[in-house]
């Protein structure tokens, strides 16, 4: 059985487009389909791709709404579709707690570091790369790890590595992790997937 993705997002959707070609053309193949994609942020560019997909597409304002309807819907959405797995694909909110209880060790997140250094509260996008660069790191990369209550603390499920120049200003650095955000996310994806059947 094909398992169906909610994808979570909130800005560029590259992420997004990544785990989209794999379900096409990659080793999603026939292993998972995306079956919504919710952005918190109603001018993502991500929802676009989406759109274009023909995939099922919904903005949910986070900064004019009220959280606690903003968690329910966002619950609701993600079940109503009926998601076995929500990745959180660049989504640059917390996750709420009710989806986090209800998707337990089911919800995937992408963090554009090798956590456990470089995560926690105000620790995302640029930020990360920014303060790579301060430590003047030789190495960065990315890390899909289990959603659970804390900020980036849950089960590493998959890294990989980049290797950094002294000369890489924070841009680079983000860019040169962001190309294996891509490749490792859909990897990480198919891992859950698997191992799930394992579990049945
Ligand atoms: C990605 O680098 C992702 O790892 C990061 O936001 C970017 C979104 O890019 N997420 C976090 O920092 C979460 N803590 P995208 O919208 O192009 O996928």
């Amino acid at each position: 059985m094909i398992k169906k993705l909610a994808v979570l997002i909130s800005g560029n959707g590259s992420n997004l487009q990544a785990i989209i070609n794999s379900t096409k053309y990659g080793i999603l193949k026939g292993v998972a389909e995306i079956v919504i994609v919710i952005s918190s942020n109603p001018k993502a560019f991500g929802l676009q791709r989406a759109e274009k997909e023909g995939i099922k597409n919904i903005a949910l304002d986070y900064d004019n709404m009220d959280k606690n309807d903003y968690n329910n819907k966002l619950l609701e959405l993600i079940k109503e579709a009926g998601a076995d797995l929500v990745c959180l694909a660049g989504y640059l909110k917390r996750i709420p707690e009710n989806i986090i209880k209800e998707y337990k060790s089911r919800i995937l997140n992408i963090h554009p570091a090798l956590l456990p250094k470089y995560g926690g509260k105000g620790m995302y996008g640029h930020h990360v790369h920014e303060a790579v660069v301060k430590a003047k790191e030789k190495k960065s990369g990315a890390t899909v790890h289990f959603a659970d209550e804390g900020y980036d603390t849950g089960s590493i499920i998959m890294q990989k590595e980049v290797d950094l120049d002294e000369t890489d200003n924070h841009e680079e650095v983000a860019k040169k992790v962001l190309l294996v955000e891509h490749e490792i996310f859909p990897e990480a994806i198919k891992k859950v997937v698997e191992e799930s059947k394992n579990d049945n």
